[in-house]
């Protein structure tokens, strides 16, 4: 966990630039904008649910789910920098709380009709403890996003999060997301986008 807290603390910036979209790469990173308009989509066709983001990051989809009418949010994230970028995004805004811990370790209260997972199942060494963990807190819908192994982009990652960042990252395959998912109470699962690099998933 140290590791992924201290990759994050180091790329924060470079992850809240990830979603531009201007510039020659831009479409090359359409991942994480995918993932915060089907999140803020979700919301809207709920009609302003309680949202919990876990790994919640920069704040980029929390503005654009309170944008879309989320009754309220709360977002978990391991690292500061990353809370740091949020808290300054979501100034002024009300209903909204932050919170810095490993969402494995907290204990809260309640459950929420909304959770997102986005761009976090990938650091997950035990992916089926947060998947359960989400199942515990979540009274309707998880919408939640992975990267599969692609061979242009996945040696260079690996050997970059192994090799020179030292933290865990891994990939997934569309049916074990469907058994990990279903094995822990999510009996409807959809893939709503699925590309060469990555998908994303609804379950209910
Ligand atoms: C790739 S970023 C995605 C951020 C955000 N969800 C988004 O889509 O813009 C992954 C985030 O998950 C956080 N994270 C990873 N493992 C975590 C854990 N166990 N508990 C809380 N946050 C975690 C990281 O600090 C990082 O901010």
């Amino acid at each position: 966990m140290d590791s992924t807290r201290r990759y994050f603390e180091k790329h924060a910036q470079a992850a809240d630039r990830l979603y531009d979209d201007r510039g020659v790469l831009a479409p090359l990173r359409r991942g994480p904008r995918l993932g915060r308009d089907l999140a803020a989509a979700v919301v809207a066709r709920q009609g302003g649910p309680a949202v919990l983001d876990v790994g919640c990051g920069p704040g980029r989809v929390a503005e654009a789910v309170l944008d879309a009418g989320a009754a309220s949010y709360v977002g978990i994230d391991l690292s500061p920098r990353m809370l740091a970028l949020a808290r300054r995004r979501l100034q002024g805004r009300e209903r909204v709380e932050l919170i810095e811990g490993d969402f494995l370790e907290l204990e809260l209260p309640g459950g929420f009709p909304v959770v997102l997972a986005l761009g976090l199942f990938d650091y997950l060494e035990d992916p089926l403890r947060g998947a359960a963990w989400m199942r515990s807190h979540c009274t309707s819908t998880l919408v939640a996003s992975f990267t599969r192994w692609d061979w242009l982009k996945g040696p260079w990652r690996h050997a970059r999060y192994r090799w020179i960042d030292r933290c865990f990252v891994t990939d997934y395959e569309e049916e074990a997301v469907g058994r990990l998912l279903t094995s822990v109470g999510f009996p409807r699962i959809a893939f709503p986008q699925r590309g060469r690099r990555g998908f994303l998933v609804v379950a209910r």
